[in-house]
């Protein structure tokens, strides 16, 4: 069945320099003919939790990376806290960075340091503290995300789901306001993916991090998220709370939570 086309979500400000969470406007991002965002409008609000769905390959994680720049839009704006995040030159860009914690999708783990090196590697780079401090921070971090023992290992000696945990032990070593977690519980057990929803929750509440998770995990998104946004076709087709979702009569939200091959988005 061809894909349905959905409206996409209304989310354009007419002063985002005055909007104090993350707005993404008109976001565009391709690659050669490859269309990935196309006016992607998009808002965070300050403290919140906000989880991004959406089918495999639909730019969820390009979506992420634009946000820091890690990734150039190729159009639109992106405004943290009133200030225009496209319009940063490098040094300033650097700064703003600072404020944020990446979980990236794989964990981006550099082979040959390790696991405390790793985790505290950007203190390193953006910190004048001491060799005992910098470890002394990472091994807290490590605790954190159940990873004590591991300190002294390479990433080559540890599971996928313990690399995803010292990913997330480095995303949050410079007690960032903003953490962006792309697939946070893949990988992992049940239970590990849960003491991993709890740890993000409790990073909201005690520390007021500004979020935004991409998940294929429903019950995780239903568990961290104050709100859900879809993406489809490069825009955001839905955005609402967890009970507006779970609730949702919109076709391409329910095939998508309800998990099933039939319905709009088609399978491949
Ligand atoms: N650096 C890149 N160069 C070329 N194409 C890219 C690059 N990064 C992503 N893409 C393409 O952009 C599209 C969206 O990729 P993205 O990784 O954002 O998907 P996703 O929604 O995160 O999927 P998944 O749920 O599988 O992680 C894909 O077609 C991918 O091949
Ligand atoms: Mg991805």
């Amino acid at each position: 069945m061809a894909e349905l086309e959905f409206t996409p979500v209304d989310m354009r400000l007419d002063d985002p320099s005055t909007f104090d969470g993350i707005a993404v406007q008109g976001v565009h991002k391709s690659f050669g003919p490859k269309v990935v965002l196309e006016g992607c409008d998009l808002l965070i609000d300050k403290g919140e939790t906000l989880v991004i769905i959406g089918r495999s390959g639909q730019g969820k994680s390009v979506l992420l990376k634009n946000i820091v720049r890690l990734l150039e839009p190729d159009q639109g704006e992106i405004w943290i806290e009133g200030h225009p995040v496209t319009q940063l030159r490098r040094r300033p860009l650097m700064e703003l960075r600072k404020n944020f914690g990446m979980l990236f999708q794989g964990a981006a783990l550099f082979d040959s340091m390790t696991i405390a090196e790793n985790v505290g590697l950007i203190l390193t780079e953006h910190t004048n503290w001491p060799l005992e401090r910098i470890r002394a921070r990472a091994c807290e971090c490590l605790e954190l995300v159940g990873l004590v023992g591991t300190e002294d290992k390479l990433p080559s000696a540890l599971s996928g789901g313990m690399k995803k945990r010292a990913g997330l032990a480095r995303a949050i070593v410079m007690e960032p306001q903003y953490i962006l977690y792309d697939e946070p519980t893949t990988g992992l057990d049940p239970i590990t993916g849960d003491a991993i929803n709890d740890l993000i929750i409790k990073l909201q509440q005690e520390l007021s991090v500004t979020s935004i998770v991409v998940t294929h995990d429903m019950p995780s998104a239903y568990k961290v998220a104050d709100r859900m946004a879809m993406l489809n076709d490069g825009r955001i087709i839905f955005h609402g709370s967890v009970d507006e979702v779970r609730n949702a009569d919109h076709t391409a939200v329910r095939q998508f939570i309800e998990g099933r091959a039939d319905g709009p988005l088609g399978v491949f």
